[in-house]
């Protein structure tokens, strides 16, 4: 008999970009409305990179929240070359940084004040690993002779292993891993190493971008791959698995930044994020591993509780209408669209 509804613990997002302003405004009650708790991406221009900008960005988000909403938004620094260990370790031990973030300079969306030189941070690195709070790495290498599908592969032969070895007490999120090369060397790896999964890494393979004409709106980085990645993501994900959990990258831009000769890389995908994960676990027959993914797996890795709330996920034979786009004060943002009905809807139990 097939499963048509399910009761789980509030689910967390590991990996979402809020932004700041009307954006942040446009977008936060998506991400509030079905997750309990948020880690927060810092690259904002200029990056949040000391604990007195990450409270006061923690203040407005929770402006931004709809005031029936229970959200906690888990806050994060920006790695620069520039960093002070003291930085760190006071704002983690106030409590209100969670983790820190390291961007390859140059790797994704306002990356330019990510690290050059892996050298540079080892003492910031080495008072984490002491204290116990986790890097989260966006896994790609940028130098030009990288061929882009390469990166994440070549960021873990020459600067996660590497870095692994010489500190292997530092505890690491592969974030958005999309590679079946990532997963395998997540599984073959302590408990020191987890990874974040995206919804649409989930649900895409590279043809979405490329075939029949180049879709601006399924651009992201790391860039989805070929079929192969997204079935190791699929395997891993679903499989219970502690150290893979959800982390949805939901990265909103306007669609006139997107649509653009040089397009910018990240999609929204939070306003229907829950539901595609119901779909892609039931299509693996997984059902029964999703609490794992979403409201689990994370809070164990973080070393938190589980949230106390419920959500009820249910399936009706109408699917679930999600807007094609949201408005902003800047122009329209376009909603991931997977490209198959979405028939789970989440109900909200508090
Ligand atoms: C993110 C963004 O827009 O901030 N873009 C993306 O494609 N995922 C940055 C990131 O996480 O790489
Ligand atoms: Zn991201």
């Amino acid at each position: 008999m097939s499963i048509s509804e399910l009761i789980i613990r509030r689910p967390d997002d590991w990996h979402l970009h809020l932004r700041d302003g009307s954006m942040l405004r446009a977008v936060a009650s998506f991400s509030s409305a079905d997750f309990g708790r948020a880690i927060i991406m810092p690259n904002l221009v200029p990056p949040i990179t000391l604990p007195e900008q990450a409270a006061l960005y923690r203040q407005r988000i929770l402006e931004a929240v709809p005031d029936n909403h229970d959200f906690e938004p888990l806050m994060t620094l920006y790695l620069t070359e520039a960093t002070r260990p003291d930085e760190i370790s006071h704002g983690a031990s106030s409590g209100l940084i969670k983790a820190v973030k390291l961007y390859p300079a140059g790797a994704t969306t306002n990356s330019d004040s990510g690290v050059r030189d892996m050298q540079t941070i080892m003492p910031v690195l080495e008072k984490m690993a002491d204290i116990g709070l986790p890097l989260l790495v966006h896994g790609e290498v940028t130098g030009a002779d990288v061929d882009i599908f390469d990166r994440e592969a070549v960021f873990i032969d020459t600067v996660l292993e590497p870095l692994r070895r010489r500190l292997p007490e530092l505890r690491v999120v592969l974030e958005h891993v999309t590679t079946e090369t990532g997963v395998n060397y997540v599984m073959a790896s302590d408990n020191n190493l987890a990874a974040t999964i995206t919804v649409h890494h989930l649900i895409i393979n590279r043809n979405a971008i490329l075939a029949g004409g180049i879709r601006p709106h399924y651009y992201c980085l790391p860039v989805a791959k070929r079929e192969k990645h997204r079935l190791a993501l699929r395997a891993a994900a679903t499989s219970g698995d502690s150290r893979f959990f959800l982390g949805t990258d939901s990265a909103p831009h306007c669609d006139s930044v997107k649509e653009s000769a040089c397009g910018c890389a990240g999609m929204l995908t939070s306003p229907n994020a829950l539901g595609c994960l119901a779909t892609v676990f039931e299509q693996e027959d997984k059902l029964i591993n999703l609490e794992l993914f979403v409201s689990l797996n994370g809070p164990k890795f973080y070393r938190l509780s589980p949230n106390s709330g419920k959500v009820r996920l249910f399936k009706t034979q109408v699917p679930f209408r999600f807007p094609e786009k949201i408005n902003t004060e800047n122009g329209p943002v376009t909603v991931f669209d997977p490209m198959l009905p979405i028939y789970w809807h989440v109900d909200n139990m508090g």
